[in-house]
């Protein structure tokens, strides 16, 4: 297998400012609810995604787009100290830098309402600027919290070049199957698949007849996220489930983007899809373990030391 130091990664995709809260329950409408434990932190699906591709060791650029405001240039400076190449990345001065407002409830569950803004205003000319760098990845992932016709142009690119390239289907939105069939590998969640196939989906056999709607249509590989049900490999060749850890969730946000990091790398650098898909869920359990999206994202090591710690018992 490569090393995952060779690997490189292109992440088309969004960031946010994250606003969280502690909240015993949804304010019903009308009403103010007190909530507590206000904290700020860098997220946005695709930010996520490619810091916890930095953290899995291998070679991270990330395209997207943030304000012309102090939070941009804030969420800007974390890429770079995690070792991001951000060259690709847009200021736009006619709209704000996303935020996401997020809410944790004792259950462990979270709440996201999210105004992508400044992320919507990154357009397939900018995908097209960073064509060298696509050219030169191993796998390009995408995430629906930019234009559609982004990743469309991110995802021909680089299937144009060879690449492996990854959907995380998130957040739950539609997709044309001509965009979903660009992607070697779809990843949604429940809610997402839901969103993308219209069909009911809860549980694992409504996960897999929805995700197998998919393939009928023509995406080659699905990669279900199930939560504290762990994760589903859905292929032609039939279904794998991969049984969950067993963790303590302190807040689930970004767990499913450190499964799609850690899983893209391991799949670029030549693991067997189910030994990247086992790697990938102790890498979204140990990103559930703690607060905040992305200082909550493992590193290489930890995940390593867990799955190691795990099997020991
Ligand atoms: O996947 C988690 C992310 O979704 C959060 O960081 C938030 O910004 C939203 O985009």
């Amino acid at each position: 297998m490569g090393r995952a130091q060779e690997v490189y990664v292109v992440v088309v995709g969004s960031s946010n400012f994250d606003i969280v809260v502690r909240a015993e329950r949804l304010p019903k409408e009308g009403e103010s609810l007190l909530v507590k434990n206000l904290q700020f932190f860098p997220g946005g699906k695709g930010a996520n995604q490619a810091v916890a591709v930095a953290r899995m060791e291998a070679k991270v650029s990330f395209v997207g787009a943030v304000g012309q405001d102090m939070i941009g240039d804030f969420l800007i400076r974390g890429l770079e100290s995690s070792g991001i190449d951000t060259t690709w990345v847009k200021r736009s001065s006619e709209r704000a830098t996303g935020c996401a407002f997020i809410m944790l409830f004792p259950n462990g569950n979270n709440c996201i309402t999210v105004d992508p803004a400044a992320n919507l205003a990154l357009t397939p000319a900018d995908v097209e600027r960073a064509r060298e760098v696509i050219e030169h990845a191993d796998a390009v992932v995408s995430v629906l919290e930019v234009p559609i016709d982004v990743v469309e142009t991110a995802f021909s690119l680089a299937r144009k070049a060879g690449k492996l390239t990854v959907l995380d289907a998130g957040p739950p939105r539609h997709c044309p199957m001509e965009v979903l069939r660009l992607a070697d590998v779809v990843s949604p969640n429940e809610t997402e698949l839901a969103h993308l196939t219209g069909e009911e989906v809860s549980g694992r056999v409504s996960a897999r007849e929805a995700a197998e709607k998919l393939l009928a249509r023509g995406v080659r590989t699905v990669v279900l996220k199930l939560g504290s049900d762990g994760s589903m490999l859905v292929t032609p060749k039939g279904t794998m489930h991969f049984p969950p850890y067993k963790i303590e969730v302190v807040d689930p946000t970004a767990a499913g983007d450190a499964f799609t990091a850690a899983f893209t790398v391991e799949y670029a650098r030549g693991a067997m899809i189910e030994d990247a898909i086992r790697f990938a869920n102790a890498a979204g359990a140990l990103a559930a373990t703690k607060l905040g999206a992305q200082p909550s994202l493992p590193t290489r090591q930890e995940v390593e030391a867990f799955v190691a710690q795990r099997i020991g018992g």
